[in-house]
């Protein structure tokens, strides 16, 4: 069997969704136990390259590796006045020289996971490329959905905010539409994508429209430096046409849960009354991410740990 990469959800098929799933589930119970660690790692290396800043993500990775006991170095390159090319190809070099069997890395080049895994021996793992594609986030959104709801087929979910520029709704697209959800997008039409309804999503620029029979609520940060160019009004503008407020919510007729992949833009994207409340799944989603990294982390090494 050759090496295998998590580089997207893009093409991936239902069963091997369902497979990472069910394997994060068994993690999670290693997770409820006294002593959160397990020998199945022991002798694998892993590189977490951390090219773009990251909180959530890196710590769950390198919780997910501690956990396994698998052996880890963490690169944090802060090169930016480096050529992205020359970066990563230098990267690469020493990544092979340093006998890495997992590389995980981030980076703000849409791709560059994709050409890691083209010059290197090692496994690929993409923790987020610009804004392409951030598979373990999807992943751990399905997880968390599918726990609250038993299954995925037939939800609905309801997108908000900055979608050009997300990386998690690119991914949550591609994910909650092959296991058989449905997906609307909403958000200021300057930054929602041209043609994006060939994804198999709808469009509406409407919140209070969208959210009519939404399952799901899934929250996108605002990224701040947008505003910068010109795309947004205001801020003050923004939250008052796209802000998931608890008296927006009170309209609403069905049951639902918000999700956010964090980090939160308090008073902006989201109130902390519901980033706080009942309905919000947030810190679940969390909690779920060290468990797929875990899962993702396993099966990507499983040929190496039996032999
Ligand atoms: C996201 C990211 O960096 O892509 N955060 C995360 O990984 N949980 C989302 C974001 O930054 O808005």
């Amino acid at each position: 069997m050759g090496r295998e990469h998590l580089l997207g959800i893009e093409g991936m098929p239902a069963e091997r969704i369902k497979l990472i799933l069910d394997t994060a589930e068994s993690f999670k119970e290693v997770l409820e136990r006294p002593i959160r660690k397990v020998p199945t790692l022991r002798g694998v290396s892993v590189a977490n390259l951390f090219f773009e800043p990251s909180t959530r993500t890196r710590v769950s990775f390198e919780l997910a590796e501690k956990r396994l006991s698998a052996e880890l170095v963490n690169v944090s390159a802060a090169s930016s006045s480096v050529l992205k090319g020359e970066t990563l190809k230098d990267t690469a070099r020493n990544i092979e020289a340093m006998k890495v069997d997992i590389v995980v890395i981030r980076h703000s080049a849409p791709g560059a996971p994709h050409f890691l895994a083209r010059c290197l021996e090692s496994s690929v793992i993409n923790a987020g490329d610009g804004a392409h594609e951030h598979p373990t986030q999807a992943l751990l959104d399905l997880l968390t959905l599918r726990e609250r709801f038993g299954e995925l087929k037939g939800l609905r979910v309801v997108i908000v905010g900055d979608i050009t520029y997300s990386r998690v709704a690119r991914s949550n697209i591609w994910g909650l539409k092959r296991m058989g959800a449905s997906v609307a997008l909403c958000g200021p039409p300057t930054l929602m994508p041209l043609r994006v309804e060939g994804m198999g999503v709808e469009v509406y620029h409407n919140l209070d429209q969208a959210l009519q029979g939404a399952d799901v609520i899934y929250v996108l940060r605002l990224q701040l430096e947008r505003q910068k160019e010109g795309l947004l009004p205001s801020l003050r503008e923004y939250t008052n046409q796209w802000g998931i407020t608890a008296q927006r919510l009170t309209k609403l007729k069905q049951k639902f849960i918000i999700m956010h992949p964090g980090p939160l833009n308090r008073g902006i994207e989201i109130t902390p009354e519901v980033a706080d409340g009942p309905y919000s799944v947030i810190l679940d989603q969390v909690t779920n991410g060290v468990a797929v990294r875990m899962a993702i982390l396993y099966l990507l090494s499983g040929g190496k740990v039996e032999g």
